[in-house]
């Protein structure tokens, strides 16, 4: 399949969270690549109305591309629980309610788990839009299973609930260069790099 390439030297990062520009900007500097976050060039933040990971990954990228009227790139991602139909996949940052509480959230799946089948998988899309309207987009995921209680304070969101397939730790236990090395995100940027920027 033939891909896009990213020929410009700014990119414009849709998201309003400073942490992932940061993680972003990073990725991209071995490229050469100067990167640009929508809150400082006063972009609105759209409203994730899509009913999947990629269709929400899309229509962020699409929205700054225009706003900004320069290549951009958003993100999606999120843990999925097959035995919860998928759940809180999409939601899972909201599942932590407005005080963004993981605890809350991880006592749900807990919760709504009970004695079912504990597998799953988180899930990163990034996507890539150009202000013509191309798009490029593609899904990094880690497979594994949910323990409890949770372990570890390391990392973020779902992290300390999850172990993922061939080790014994969880994300929260893990050592952050190790977690980024085989993480749903870190598979997401290998394809987007391979495809778009080398
Ligand atoms: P987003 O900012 O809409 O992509 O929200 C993603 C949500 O999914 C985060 O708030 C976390 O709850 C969860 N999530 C995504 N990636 C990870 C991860 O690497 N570890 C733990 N939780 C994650």
């Amino acid at each position: 399949m033939s891909h896009r390439r990213f020929s410009g030297s700014k990119l414009v990062v849709a998201t309003h969270n400073p942490g992932k520009l940061v993680e972003i900007t990073d990725l991209m500097r071995p490229f050469g690549i100067e990167t640009l976050g929508a809150a400082q060039l006063g972009l609105p933040e759209p409203e994730e109305t899509g009913s999947t990971f990629e269709a929400n990954a899309e229509l962020k990228a699409h929205a700054a591309a225009q706003g900004a009227r320069e290549p951009a790139l958003a993100d999606d991602s999120g843990l999925v629980v097959p035995a919860l139909g998928g759940d809180p996949g999409i939601y899972s940052a909201r599942w932590a309610g407005p005080t963004k509480d993981f605890s809350i959230a991880m006592t749900r799946v807990q919760k709504e788990l009970a004695e079912r089948d504990r597998k799953a998988h988180f899930v990163a899309v990034l996507s890539l839009a150009w202000p013509d309207g191309h798009c490029e987009t593609f899904r990094g995921e880690v497979h594994g299973h949910l323990v409890w209680p949770p372990r570890g304070k390391r990392g973020f969101g779902y992290d300390p609930m999850f172990v993922a397939d061939g080790h014994q730790i969880t994300f929260g236990e893990m050592d952050p260069e190790q977690k980024h090395a085989i993480s749903h995100r870190a598979v997401a940027f290998r394809k987007l790099v391979d495809a778009c920027f080398r």
